[in-house]
């Protein structure tokens, strides 16, 4: 990666969101590792995006949803397939938007500030689930779709970027 590839975004999400997702991009160019692109990703992510308090993935070990790096406070370490918002998007494959928190019967609360939620599933070149992207805010009804999209691009991009499994 390059340094100082970290510059401040505009306000507006149609102009700041390509440039973020080119930042993701660039940091992790030339780079296969999985950890640090995770990290760097979680880092740009929590830095540049306005009213989150958690960004993060969790990575598929097994039967379950092992911690990876994240940008917030510390956070539950093993999820079951299935189980919270997280593992449910593991087990659909696909993304999972939750509006309320609190209206999400299996929601597993981490960060007590959490009201909405967005956890993306990460596919490797087979298409199996290697990862979840996982971003909170503790504003109801946050992401809409121009940060699903941003979400979904920014997902693709590690996923594509990073071998796997993890050693
Ligand atoms: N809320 C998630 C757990 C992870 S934390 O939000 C960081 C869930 O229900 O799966």
């Amino acid at each position: 990666m390059s340094e100082g590839v970290t510059v401040e975004l505009p306000d507006d999400p149609a102009l700041a969101y390509p440039l973020l997702a080119e930042q993701v991009r660039a940091v992790m160019a030339g780079e296969r590792d999985a950890v640090a692109n995770m990290a760097n990703a979680a880092a740009l992510l929590g830095h540049h995006l306005r009213r989150v308090n958690w960004v993060g993935f969790y990575v598929v070990r097994g039967r379950d949803l092992v911690l990876g790096p994240f940008w917030g406070l510390p956070a539950c370490v093993r999820i079951a397939r299935g189980r919270g918002v997280c593992g449910t998007a593991w087990e659909r494959g696909s993304t999972v938007v939750v509006p309320d928190v609190h209206r999400f019967a299996d929601h597993i609360a981490c960060d007590p500030a959490s009201r909405s939620e967005v956890v993306v599933p990460m596919r490797d070149r087979g298409g199996s689930v290697v990862a979840v992207l996982d971003c909170d805010s503790p504003e109801p009804d946050r992401f809409g779709p121009p940060e699903v999209r941003l979400l979904e691009e920014v997902a693709a991009d590690v996923a594509a970027a990073c071998d796997w499994p993890l050693p």
